[in-house]
């Protein structure tokens, strides 16, 4: 059913209109108690949604909605393994790779928990063994520099999750990540690395993505360059696939591949065999606080009533915005440093995943799907972008995070940050009027001409009326992010069940890369292109050109 068939929405229309006009500043000046009824704690993450432009109204019609929409029946079938990938036939279940319980996860009907356990084990081992030292390079010395060969899911997970918790590193190891295809990347790591003392971790879920293959293989014949010891490639190279046999042709021994599954989708794959460099780097133990934190979070999800649901409250006030309001698009914006790739990762998943032009059934979409998802952590971004946030003529619903204590206490640094951090949310909500604008200008100079004053006057006021959620927590442990991440997972997937959308393919990067590969043998001769339209033809040409010349 199509979601705007259910009666929910259709009220929520209508409620829409009521709301014109009605500012922030004004529900919260009605309601003392705004905040309290619109926040929730989930573990340590308080989660405020009360600078939202609801009312207990929209709140209620926003709950039946995903009632109506049937947003606990499908949470259900993802957690108990059916196949709702339903393009690629295949069960969800990347939330069984951190299930703490003792109960079995099924898919289908094998219970998936032995393996997924294996691998943690194993993984544990491996790591253990890097960080003590007991694992050496081939020239017996410890292990410097790991360097994680992915793309995507394969690399914006582990990245943003090492980044985000690097006060935990091992003191030892240095991490680097390698990606793109663009050979600079490759290059610039190698060129800080020794190979004697350098293991890779080849991640990549296929084991035939171009751009992780291109590099695992440039960085081996590196390494046997280097050393001239092509039999050491087993023991600097480990991988992590769902693709064992290319692994095996690759060169890596079965004891340094860790595998995962089908049901696990890339961009949900850090809790895993992909997370192993997250693990080097801070340890088993706090690999499994990782765990616990979105653990808390999947129960939370699981067992909390819809209307105190904090993932289900997150998607549908994304969908409020986006099909009630009109956002196309949604910042993140971690007022946390560490937290520097955390936008990043979640651009994939949420944009790969809600990115979708067809229902389940395959018919087009009755409204508009997922928002374009960016941020930058403040306060750079308020010397950015924040003039359009506060002042430009798009609404952009924001997501603010903050850490009350920082991992590194320096002076004053870290409340001058989180004054930041209060101040936007307050000024995006409360605007400033004309008149508190003009009052300012005066009190600055009274003796402003009239014409200066008012084209001051509308310069420096701000409509307000911005919607923000504040994520706020004690500290950025391994713990908290794993219950941030999982909240946000969970924010993405509720999103998909309202537009009735696959969340879990990703059949649009297809085209782009056929005609790559296309592209490419155009490229390998030197003769003038003809087969393409005129623009491409005429860039080819001009790329053999400046090649030539
Ligand atoms: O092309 C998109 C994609 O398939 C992502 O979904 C995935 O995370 C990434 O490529 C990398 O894929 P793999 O892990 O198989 O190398």
């Amino acid at each position: 059913m199509p979601p705007t068939d259910h009666a929910a929405w259709r009220a929520l229309t209508e409620h829409r209109h009521e709301l014109d006009g009605l500012h922030l500043r004004e529900l919260f000046d009605r309601d003392p108690k705004r905040f309290e009824r619109f926040h929730a704690f989930v573990g340590d993450v308080l989660v405020d949604f009360s600078k939202h432009r609801i009312t207990d109204t929209t709140h209620r019609l926003l709950s039946e909605l995903a009632e109506q929409a049937q947003v606990p029946a499908v949470r259900e079938a993802m957690f108990k393994g059916e196949p709702i990938n339903r393009t690629e036939e295949r069960a969800v279940l990347h939330t069984a790779l951190r299930h703490r319980g003792d109960a079995p996860v099924l898919e289908g009907k094998r219970n998936v928990m032995p393996e997924v356990r294996e691998v943690l084990a194993r993984m544990r081992a491996f790591a253990d063994d890097v960080r003590a030292g007991r694992r050496r390079g081939r020239s017996g010395d410890a292990f410097t520099d790991v360097v994680n060969v992915g793309i995507g899911g394969s690399d914006l997970g582990p990245k943003m999750v090492t980044t985000a918790l690097t006060p935990y590193h091992h003191q030892r190891l240095r991490f680097h990540f390698v990606s793109n295809v663009d050979p600079s990347d490759l290059q610039q790591v190698l060129e800080v690395v020794r190979p004697d003392t350098t293991l890779f971790l080849v991640a990549s879920k296929t084991f035939t993505t171009q751009e992780t293959m291109m590099n695992a293989r440039s960085a081996r014949a590196w390494f046997v360059e280097r050393t001239g010891d092509q039999a050491a490639v087993g023991q600097h190279f480990a991988a992590i696939s769902t693709n064992t046999e290319a692994v095996a042709s690759f060169g890596v021994p079965p004891e340094a591949t860790f595998g995962f599954w089908d049901w696990v989708g890339g961009r949900f794959s850090l809790w895993g065999a992909v997370g192993l460099s997250i693990m080097l780097a801070i340890g088993p133990e706090r690999f499994d606080e990782l765990l616990d934190g979105a653990y808390e979070a999947d129960l939370h999800f699981r067992q909390a009533p819809v209307p105190e649901n904090v993932p289900v409250i997150l998607g549908m006030l994304g969908v409020w915005y986006h099909n009630f309001w009109g956002a196309a698009t949604h910042a993140i914006l971690p007022y946390d440093h560490n937290l520097s790739r955390f936008a990043a990762y979640f651009q994939q998943a949420d944009m790969e995943s809600n990115g979708k032009h067809v229902d389940r059934s395959g018919d087009p979409v009755a409204v508009d799907t997922g928002p374009i998802v960016w941020g930058e952590p403040g306060t750079n971004g308020q010397h950015a972008f924040f003039q359009l946030l506060h002042q430009g003529t798009r609404l952009v619903p924001c997501d603010f995070l903050a850490a009350a204590r920082s991992h590194a206490p320096v002076g004053e640094h870290h409340e001058v940050l989180l004054s930041n951090f209060f101040a936007q949310t307050e000024a995006l909500m409360r605007g400033r009027t004309a008149e508190e604008a003009r009052a300012a200008l005066l009190e600055h100079d009274a003796s402003l001409s009239p014409e200066r004053l008012s084209l001051l006057t509308a310069a420096t006021s701000f409509e307000g009326n911005r919607p923000t959620t504040s994520f706020l927590y004690p500290l950025l442990t391994p713990r908290v992010l794993g219950t941030l991440i999982a909240l946000f997972e969970h924010k993405i997937f509720v999103q998909g069940v309202i537009w009735e959308i696959n969340s879990f393919d990703q059949m649009g990067v297809e085209l782009g890369k056929a005609l790559a590969a296309d592209v490419l043998r155009d490229l390998r001769d030197g003769e003038p292109v003809t087969g393409h339209d005129a623009s491409t033809n005429g860039l080819i040409n001009a790329y053999k050109r400046m090649r030539r010349e």
